[in-house]
């Protein structure tokens, strides 16, 4: 079996991600070209992988202008750069690895998913990593082999958590919705593909409420500067930069993604005058910091879904209540309880090496193996099934906006 060749579009820090899920599994596929504007993070890429020069582009646009050069792409790029290069690999004949949210409009999804259908049988994997978590994957199997009856109602929550708030929705690349996308579409398109995968049913119709309420300038304490490192409070504030991303361990998430070189030196600086410098409430942010979508399903499901900042962020809560039992997930223990009986069982789930609990290098290990078999059903969120669930997405921020329920058959 000849390893496929992949091209990975924008190596930040997902990006990275993948060439390091690829090279797990080296007896399926291969690095062999990148794209990147970001110079050291290209140059870095390109030598950890050994790249042909000819294989190292500084930007997508230039990739997509050659004939096909590979057998696969992944796209991880920001989440306003998916649609452009998605549609143009589709049409050289490229089989797709995408990250969600697949695009930012509704219009630019379904544009993802009509050069799917336009593609000879081109592979689309899209990355809900949250399919492939083993607890998560564990309960969905179990309500759908009917352990608990019939499913009446599931309630999630997402606990984003305070400061994961702070890095992403607030100062980092999220926080403005002209530059990425809105906060259900960025953050929980995850969560809601999940919950659509779990109740295994149509979705009809949504409601949703949210607010940005915490982080605008209206709550800046006293004596607050515009940066940590120049602000009368930073030695007690629990979102300084300086801390988090200057004096803790550089190399990893979150304070890796500051600077592409980790010394002391290079990271100050980029707290000086980057973005995660500035005062968490004085940024040009304007994505809500807490939201609730009201979901109904066909069967009568009802499904609730919680998105909130104010949060410790140690994992996604979930209860699935049944007509014969109910189950509850909370980080890495599974509960069942069965009303005939009285029974309560437990699994507790032991980590898993690697990003979102192992998540992820499953579903590239699967798309990887369509790669190979051409048979798309070893994916369970190609181009078609994620767009259904991003539909669910923009109807639920449709509502929030309009205050008003909105019917996904109106989409
Ligand atoms: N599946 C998940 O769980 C998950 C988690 C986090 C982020 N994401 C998504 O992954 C995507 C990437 O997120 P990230 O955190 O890696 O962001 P990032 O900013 O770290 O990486 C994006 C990279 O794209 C590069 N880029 C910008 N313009 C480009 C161009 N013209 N050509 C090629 N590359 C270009 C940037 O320089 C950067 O290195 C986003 O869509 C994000 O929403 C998915």
């Amino acid at each position: 079996m000849k390893p496929k060749t992949i091209a990975i579009l924008g190596v930040g820090d997902r990006g990275k991600m993948f060439g390091n899920a690829i090279q797990l599994y080296s007896h399926l596929a291969k690095v062999v070209a990148v794209a990147e504007p970001r110079q050291a993070y290209r140059e870095d890429f390109a030598r950890e992988y050994a790249l042909d020069p000819a294989m190292v582009f500084t930007d997508w646009r230039e990739f997509i202008s050659k004939p096909k050069m590979c057998d696969a792409v992944v796209i991880s790029t920001m989440d306003q750069d998916h649609v452009t290069p998605a549609v143009a690999c589709l049409k050289l004949g490229y089989d797709l690895m995408l990250e969600k949210p697949m695009a930012t409009t509704l219009e630019d999804c379904r544009a993802i998913e009509a050069a799917q259908r336009a593609s000879n049988g081109g592979i689309v994997a899209v990355c809900h990593s949250l399919r492939y978590v083993k607890n998560m994957r564990t309960l969905r199997d179990m309500v759908v082999s009917g352990a608990i009856g019939r499913v009446m109602t599931v309630d999630q929550l997402e606990p984003v958590g305070l400061f994961h708030q702070a890095h992403s929705f607030v100062r980092g690349n999220w926080g403005n919705e002209g530059r990425s996308t809105f906060m259900l579409l960025a953050k929980s398109c995850h969560d809601i593909d999940y919950t659509s995968y779990l109740v295994n049913q149509p979705c009809l119709s949504v409601m949703s409420y949210g607010h940005l309420s915490f982080f605008t300038r209206a709550n800046a304490p006293a004596g607050s500067g515009e940066r940590c490192t120049a602000c009368a409070i930073e030695p007690t504030c629990e979102f300084t930069a300086i801390k988090q991303y200057v004096q803790g361990d550089r190399t990893q998430w979150p304070a890796a993604i500051v600077s592409a070189d980790h010394s002391y030196e290079a990271h100050l600086q980029a707290i000086k005058t980057g973005p995660y410098g500035r005062c968490v409430w004085k940024c040009d942010n304007d994505v809500v910091d807490h939201q609730v979508v009201a979901m109904q399903f066909a069967d009568d499901i009802t499904v609730t879904f919680t998105m909130t900042g104010f949060s410790h962020g140690l994992g996604r809560q979930i209860r699935v209540h049944g007509t014969k039992g109910e189950l509850r997930l909370v980080n890495e223990q599974l509960t069942m309880y069965t009303f005939a009986t009285g029974d309560t069982q437990t699994i507790t789930f032991g980590e898993e090496a690697g990003s979102h609990g192992g998540g992820d290098q499953r579903v590239v290990r699967e798309w990887l193996l369509a790669l190979h078999s051409r048979d798309d059903s070893q994916i369970v969120a190609n181009a078609q099934e994620s767009l259904k669930t991003h539909t669910i997405v923009f109807a639920a921020e449709q509502s929030r906006r309009q205050g008003r329920v909105v019917k996904i058959a109106e989409m």
